[in-house]
């Protein structure tokens, strides 16, 4: 039987690392949904590796013989299937006008930005805006420049600063300059004939760093109080140790306005977050895969792959991106903030679908309409999604 012959083999249910739905800017966003995508049975899974293994040297045969040049980045791919930076963006008003109130939040940090997308749709969406960005990683922040940041508007570079650094170490972390102002400035300087070329083609991205006379780190780059510092997509826990979250949240706790700011980070968790998952979801032209390795439950920690699939292309791009993760508790990041400084800690949660609920129910969709909301306690289940507002 062929591959497009073959029945579908995945129960459909939720996802721990997934963002669908778009949010209409009303608050209500409905949350961080995975209804579409599916998630393989434990017993299936051998048979479902060997399946994939075959089916991978077919598609390489494939791939080899029509070679495509067109292959999409794969930022773009983990745009397009794990962030909805709308729904985000909700919820941040949402939280500031609860939690401090009084004004707009007009100035926001995103730490662990990657290409930023968050910030990007922040300062589209408002002229008054700004937007600070810090990552360790600088081709996913170069990404960023040339491909979200230009769409914006032409006066974005004066409300965004993107820095290429560790959360931990901010103040050390430097300026990246988008390749447009680079150019800008090598040619008034080959018009000021001081004998320099305009090499800002060959560049992509540069830091400022490397141009010693105008060097430009978060310590001496002035920037407005922070409203919002964020932290998505299950960033913290990229940090292992517990010193470090709290080192971390310091710091983000330093960069907030002293009229009242919020800090407010993702995290992610249930009993299917704590075994081997393999979950995937269908779009036009790829397939995502999110691939939970074993949980080692003395440090909570796990490895997470995200896979494509491109259909046109034939071809998988393995290892996309993958993540060495403490899966944190909901109660040691209430302690983490609290030691850090921050005045309160407030918890919203939804219940993701689990396949129990799929199977009851016959079909996706379930459990689309239910919102984050406030809690002080929350029962156990197969997947949950919170956000953790710490109000400094
Ligand atoms: C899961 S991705 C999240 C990206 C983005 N925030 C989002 O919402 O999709 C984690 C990001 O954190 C960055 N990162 C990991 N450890 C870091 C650190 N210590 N300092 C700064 N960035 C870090 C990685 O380079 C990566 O871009």
């Amino acid at each position: 039987m062929g591959k497009r012959d073959k029945k579908p083999r995945h129960q459909q249910r939720r996802a721990a690392f997934h963002y669908t739905e778009e949010d209409d800017g009303d608050g209500d966003y409905e949350g961080h949904s995975a209804s579409k995508l599916t998630v393989s049975e434990e017993e299936e899974e051998e048979e479902e590796e060997e399946e994939e293994e075959e089916e991978e040297a077919a598609e390489e045969e494939v791939a080899d013989e029509y070679p495509s040049t067109d292959m999409p980045s794969k930022f773009l791919l983990y745009q397009q299937s794990v962030q909805s930076p709308k729904g985000d963006i909700s919820y941040l008003q949402k939280f500031f006008l609860m939690y401090v109130g009084g004004r707009l939040p007009l100035h926001l940090q995103e730490d662990f930005c990657g290409t930023a997308l968050l910030s990007a749709e922040w300062l589209r969406t408002d002229p008054r805006r700004t937007a600070v960005g810090l990552d360790l990683d600088p081709e996913a922040l170069n990404w960023c420049m040339e491909n979200n940041i230009n769409k914006v508007g032409s006066d974005v570079y004066s409300r965004i600063s993107l820095f290429h650094g560790n959360v931990l170490q901010p103040l050390e972390a430097k300026l990246i300059k988008s390749e447009a102002e680079e150019q800008m400035r090598n040619i008034s300087l080959s018009e000021n004939g001081d004998g320099l070329e305009s090499d800002g083609l060959q560049s992509t991205l540069q830091e400022s760093s490397s141009s010693s006379h105008d060097e430009k780190y978060l310590s001496n780059h002035p920037l407005p109080a922070r409203d919002i510092v964020c932290a998505f997509n299950y960033s913290c826990c990229c940090l292992h140790q517990r010193a470090e979250l709290v080192l971390y949240l310091k710091h983000a706790l330093a960069v907030l306005s002293k009229k009242g700011g919020i800090f407010v980070m993702d995290l992610y968790g249930g009993t299917s977050s704590e075994c081997k998952l393999r979950l995937q979801r269908r779009f036009a032209n790829f397939t995502y895969v999110w691939e939970q390795a074993e949980f080692d439950i003395i440090e909570r920690k796990t490895r997470i792959s995200l896979h494509f699939h491109l259909k046109k292309q034939q071809k998988k791009i393995r290892h996309a991106f993958s993540y060495s993760w403490r899966l944190w508790s909901l109660p040691e990041i209430k302690d983490c903030l609290e030691e850090a400084g921050f005045k309160s800690v407030h918890f919203w949660l939804r219940k993701m679908q689990d396949s129990g609920e799929i199977r009851r129910t016959e079909g996706f969709g379930v459990g689309r309409d239910i919102k984050y909301e406030e809690v002080k306690h929350f029962q156990q289940h197969d997947s949950w999604n919170a956000y953790i507002v710490g109000v400094a």
